[in-house]
């Protein structure tokens, strides 16, 4: 039976999300790749543990992860069994709905119907009685936001969730949904989307609209799937996520263009001390706004790798205008 690391909330900084009550750990998990039936169960419980014994305490799931869909979410309910459940007021699992789940009109999108089916699937899949944040994985262009928004709501009313949060929202539809779960007595905790050197949208305007608000952001793919890594810096090597069929980053997103931008930022972060992973998550989160970066892994060395990234997070401006002028 795991027993974690006594001294796990020693090295993690952990931030407030947006003017909640919730503090987030500076770095968090995500089992979108490498936690479905397809991978390695005593693989991945090893790095499970490992993050949680690193003061991580925020485990990012959805419906669909996997593949299979939904076996990333049966796995993690595997991994909790097996003794990390016993912890279960010391860490934060979140879980969405919205995107292609079952067949048929109610399988996926932002209806009442769909959510509310999605976020009972999901506690069954996982063996809890709640999730600590429940998404709507993102909008619907045809289902009004109030459908949405009360279902959400509803939600945390029924106690299947303890918070809401948005996903993939433009930042005018963010502002709509995050004022009607606020009408409907269940603030929109946080907005999760993508970010990183590499892509960078959410400075239009998004940012600035969660921070008005006071809703946090958790930034996911900070490592452009891998591209701000050492990953691809010499090629696509056999394993990684753009050789595997089942990975999302295809192998013509892998372009020189990218690649030689890595490594000129490569140069940059040995200079700095890092890792260019390292360098990619402090640039984030040397904004405030930045509740989270919310990382993946494929191993217990990558992982480790990406935790030390919270121990350098100044940029000279030396640093920001070298930056600039590579990407
Ligand atoms: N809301 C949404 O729609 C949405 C969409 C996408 C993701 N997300 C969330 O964000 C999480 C993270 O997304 P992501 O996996 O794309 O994040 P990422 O951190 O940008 O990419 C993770 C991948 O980068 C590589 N990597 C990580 N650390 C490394 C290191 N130190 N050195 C070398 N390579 C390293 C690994 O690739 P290899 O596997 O090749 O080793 C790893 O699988 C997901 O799990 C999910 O929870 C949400």
């Amino acid at each position: 039976m795991y027993t974690p690391e006594n001294s796990r909330y020693e090295k993690m900084p952990y931030r407030r999300c947006g003017k909640s009550g919730l503090l987030l750990p500076a770095i968090s998990l995500g089992l979108w790749h490498n936690f479905g039936r397809v991978d390695r169960f005593e693989h991945f419980i090893e790095i499970i543990h490992a993050t949680f014994d690193s003061g991580v305490t925020h485990f990012d799931l959805a419906d669909n992860y996997g593949p299979p869909p939904g076996s990333a979410e049966e796995n993690f309910g595997k991994i909790l069994k097996q003794g990390l459940g016993r912890y279960r007021d010391e860490w934060i699992v979140s879980t969405k709905a919205g995107h292609e789940m079952w067949p048929g009109p109610y399988g996926d999108w932002g209806s009442r119907k769909h959510l509310l089916a999605g976020i009972n699937q999901s506690l069954r899949r996982m063996g809890l009685e709640y999730v600590d944040i429940f998404y709507s994985h993102r909008p619907d262009p045809h289902t009004p936001l109030e459908e949405t928004a009360s279902a959400l709501s509803d939600i945390v009313r029924q106690g299947k969730a303890l918070y809401v949060g948005l996903s993939k929202y433009p930042a005018g539809q963010a502002q709509q949904m995050i004022r009607l779960l606020r009408e409907a007595g269940t603030p929109c905790l946080i907005q999760q989307e993508r970010y990183s050197l590499f892509d960078r949208h959410v400075e239009e305007g998004l940012l600035e609209v969660l921070q008005q608000e006071g809703v946090g952001l958790i930034a996911f793919s900070p490592l452009a799937q891998g591209l701000l890594t050492d990953r691809y810096l010499n090629g696509i090597p056999a394993g990684s996520r753009a050789a595997r069929p089942t990975g999302f980053l295809k192998q013509e997103q892998v372009t020189e263009e990218q690649t030689g931008k890595a490594r000129r930022l490569n140069e940059l972060a040995a200079r700095r001390g890092q890792t260019l992973a390292q360098m990619a998550l402090s640039w984030l989160l040397k904004d405030e706004r930045v509740t989270s970066v919310l990382i993946g892994t494929s191993s217990v060395n990558q992982l480790k790798d990406n935790l030390k990234a919270v121990e350098n997070i100044a940029f000279s401006e030396q640093e920001e205008a070298e930056i600039k002028q590579i990407l």
